[in-house]
């Protein structure tokens, strides 16, 4: 009897203890260490004194001596493998904790600099919203314009200068693609495409074949505005004009209206404005005559208003133009155009007080 349970023993022990093994292994494999609570239920349960481990070695003194060696040597096996994973989980879990100290949340930010918006940013700004104020909304168009929308539209004979190539860039010709050198081609999108009343300004960016100097650059801005509607009459053109011109330089702005020409308004004018620097007396920057020109305008040319079928002979019209380095150059006292495109930080940190 004592032989035979010893025969049973000798059998059933080291295969009852592979299997044990396996099935620890198993549960401390799938065992969840995902905080330092679970790493101690984890350590108690297959390390510590009393745990499993421990309890499979007191096991260890009943297996029979020929299958000593193959059960050692799992449970040595298993030993490692269970140290390994709580030395790696507890790695992983101090390193997460160690961050999570470490991030002070209600530490101020490092403050990066504030950069600040661009003179001619600001002007254009302060432009569109005076005439905002007077209802007129902002329109767009493409920078790459075809010569239709540029020149014929707007009443340019076929021989005229401007469509030259000393002053226009062409990117193709026949047909004519080429560079807007000037807004208007907004306004005449505007008015394919909207029956009067029309109130628009065109704030863009235009381009000229010019040679680059402290008054000229190849690349500017301009703001063109539009307005049609019935019995839009010279007056009201002075008006709005001399308008703008209080809200930009100050309410004692005197307007004055020149004759001039342009092939899209009969008749045209160019506008000049009292010195705001040395209020009319005579400076430098007006070159002693008190006045400053800004823009050019005039009553927009029935042919105009034909070629997008408007019928002139019951709306009228205005138009005006300006360029904004012109007016930020009176406004900020900047003499050279240069300036403006250079990036130099030194000039622009001078506007950082600006809004
Ligand atoms: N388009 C003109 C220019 O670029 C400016 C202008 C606009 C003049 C509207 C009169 C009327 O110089």
């Amino acid at each position: 009897m004592k032989n035979q349970l010893f025969s049973w023993f000798n059998n059933q022990i080291p295969i009852h203890m592979l299997q044990k093994i396996d099935e620890i292994r198993e549960r401390a494999k799938s065992a969840a260490i995902e905080s330092i609570e679970e790493l101690e239920q984890y350590r108690l349960q297959f390390l510590s004194k009393k745990g499993v481990l421990n309890q499979l070695f007191a096991d260890f003194k009943n297996v029979a001596l020929d299958d000593k060696k193959s059960v050692g040597q799992s449970i040595n096996d298993l030993k490692t493998f269970l140290q390994e994973r709580f030395d790696e989980r507890k790695l992983a879990l101090e390193q997460v904790s160690d961050s999570s100290t470490k991030t002070d949340l209600t530490r101020p930010s490092t403050s990066l600099p504030w950069g600040t918006r661009h003179p001619i940013s600001l002007v254009r700004k302060e432009i569109n919203d005076i005439f905002g104020r007077m209802g007129y909304v902002i329109a767009d168009g493409p920078e790459i314009e075809d010569d239709w929308h540029v020149f014929s539209a707007l009443n340019f004979a076929e021989e005229h200068p401007a469509r030259d190539m000393q002053d226009t860039f062409f990117i193709q010709q026949k047909p004519d693609i080429l560079l807007r050198t000037h807004t208007s081609s907004i306004q005449v999108r505007t008015m394919e495409n909207q029956k009067p009343p029309i109130r628009v300004i065109c704030p863009g960016r235009v381009f000229r074949n010019e040679a680059i100097s402290a008054r000229a650059h190849c690349i500017f801005h301009q703001i063109e505005g539009l307005y049609i509607d019935k019995d839009v009459s010279f007056a009201d053109m002075k008006q709005t004009l001399l308008v703008f011109a209080r809200e930009m330089f100050g309410e004692k702005t005197e307007i004055r209206l020149r004759p001039s020409f342009f092939p899209f308004t009969e008749p045209s004018a160019e506008m000049d404005v009292s010195c705001s620097i040395c209020g009319g007396k005579g400076c430098n920057v007006c070159k002693y005559s008190g006045w400053l020109e800004i823009m050019g305008c005039g009553m927009v040319d029935p042919n105009v208003l034909k070629e997008v079928n408007i019928d002139p002979e019951v709306y009228t019209g205005f138009a005006f133009g300006m360029g904004v380095e012109r007016i930020a150059m009176l406004k900020y006292q900047i003499k050279d155009l240069r300036l403006y495109f250079e990036n130099d930080l030194r000039f622009l940190e001078q506007f950082s007080k600006q809004v």
